[in-house]
């Protein structure tokens, strides 16, 4: 959908509906399955503006890559360790900072030239934190300063890669993105890479190399891997996306008369933070079939109307929840008492600057909310009054904008978010699915 979208309000979310494939889980598919040897076929593959960039820059690579686009399916012919040829032009990640940063572990051991270039929300966020161990492992990479002189700060970025040695590094941020791209540059590099994690980010790459049956391991509280020759290739389904569900699940939540079932949901214990927190405000959340598939955990949801309360949500809950923060400050917006979010900084370089976009959002569709540095604090308006709704901004950001939809369900007049195909970059068909399960 093009430009503005308005949300009315509505009586409930009724239904069963199944969301597209998990982004994190997508993105690694195709890379491990074009970095095989032989064929693969991928299943339930999110097909999205972020997705199809890693697609792009795999072809351009010399991956074969088939999409059979009605059924979602993706065959993959991959190149094998050493198979990748030099781009013949830069490769853009567009919006995706999980390409840019994944695809820089993956050129970080080709001996050829390559420019990462991004959009203009990209080329803001940073990448000294993955250029930064990159470069200590040998590979030479170029990218725009900071503004403290520090070199290869932000895209674009070039690289001419090759000649890597393992090192030992303590990941200063938790970041599934950065940990990703070293354990890809480190199966390329001489001896044993290890990484620590200060935290508990997602865990897709670790569980899709056990599933290619890849040198990873774990000692001392570090992650390993170790130089791989070759691997073949293997098929894989894809989850469903748990962060494209949240927003359904805070829809049904926060209006009157919901009874919605989402299945095959994935259900990783890094990336189910927000159930376990709308759990914890009172939410009628029941997990139902819980099954292994491709290496990740999966089960189906089904949510009801609940009234919610205000919680405090800091520490470790805030990793495994950190891309829901935007859906859950709606919920929270809703709910009885105060919601207090800190820990949360990390906001500050998504896609856009999540603290200050939720809160102007909330704030511009009548919530009380107040801003922290490392957070925000959302209070009740009181049971008596219904939130207004009116207009909303998707700062080019597409969680900003799915969680204004939601927010217009249950508000006294909806809600006109504008600019909102952005949420192409993830969930493409979002709103013709609200639609199609709103009971007016
Ligand atoms: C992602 C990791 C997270 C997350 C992003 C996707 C991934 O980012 O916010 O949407 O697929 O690895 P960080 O690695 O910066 O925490």
């Amino acid at each position: 959908m093009k430009g503005d979208a308005y949300i009315k309000p509505v009586k409930g979310l009724v239904g069963e509906i199944k969301v597209p494939g998990d982004k994190s889980v997508s993105h690694r598919a195709v890379i491990f399955a074009s970095m095989a040897s032989g064929e693969s076929k991928v299943t339930n593959l999110l097909l999205s503006d972020d997705t199809k960039c890693t697609i792009e820059i795999m072809e351009a690579l010399g991956a074969d890559i088939s999409i059979d686009e009605d059924e979602g399916n993706l065959f993959i012919t991959g190149v094998g360790r050493d198979g990748f040829r030099e781009p013949a032009n830069i490769l853009d990640c567009k919006n995706s900072g999980t390409t840019m940063r994944l695809m820089m572990g993956v050129l970080a051991k080709e001996n050829f030239f390559s420019i990462l270039v991004g959009d203009a929300s990209l080329s803001k966020r940073p990448m000294r934190r993955v250029t930064g161990p990159l470069i200590k492992m040998g590979a030479n990479i170029l990218g725009r300063g900071g503004s403290d002189g520090v070199d290869a700060s932000f895209a674009p970025i070039a690289i001419r890669g090759g000649g890597l040695t393992g090192i030992r590094y303590d990941m200063p941020v938790s970041s599934a993105q950065i940990k990703s791209a070293l354990l890809v540059a480190g199966m390329g590099a001489a001896g044993k890479t290890q990484i620590s994690d200060p935290g508990m980010s997602r865990d897709h790459t670790e569980r899709m190399m056990r599933y290619f049956g890849l040198p990873i391991g774990e000692e001392d509280g570090y992650i390993t891997v170790e130089h791989c020759d070759s691997f073949d290739g293997r098929d894989i389904d894809v989850v469903g996306d748990i962060s494209s569900a949240t927003f359904f699940i805070v829809g049904a939540l926060i209006t009157e008369k919901s009874d919605l079932l989402i299945t095959n949901v994935g259900l990783n214990p890094g990336r189910r933070g927000a159930i376990d927190v709308l759990l914890k405000m009172g939410a009628d959340i029941e997990i139902l079939n819980e099954r292994e598939g491709s290496g990740e955990l999966e089960g189906d949801i089904r949510v009801k109307s609940s009234g919610l309360k205000g919680i405090e949500i800091t520490g470790d809950l805030i990793p495994p929840m950190i891309d829901e923060v935007p859906a859950i400050a709606v919920a929270a917006a809703y709910a009885d008492g105060e919601t207090v979010i800190t820990g949360a900084g990390e906001l500050r370089v998504k896609e856009s600057d999540r603290i200050m976009t939720t809160v102007e959002n909330l704030k511009s569709m009548g919530a009380k909310v107040s801003e922290l540095e490392d957070g925000l604090v959302i209070m009740p308006v009181g049971s008596e009054v219904k939130l207004e709704g009116g207009k909303a901004k998707s700062f080019g950001d597409h969680r900003a904008a799915m969680a204004a939809a939601v927010f217009g369900l249950s508000s006294k007049s909806g809600v006109t978010v504008s600019d909102s195909d952005c949420v192409g970059v993830s969930f493409p068909g979002f709103f013709d699915l609200l639609n199609k399960v709103s009971d007016q």
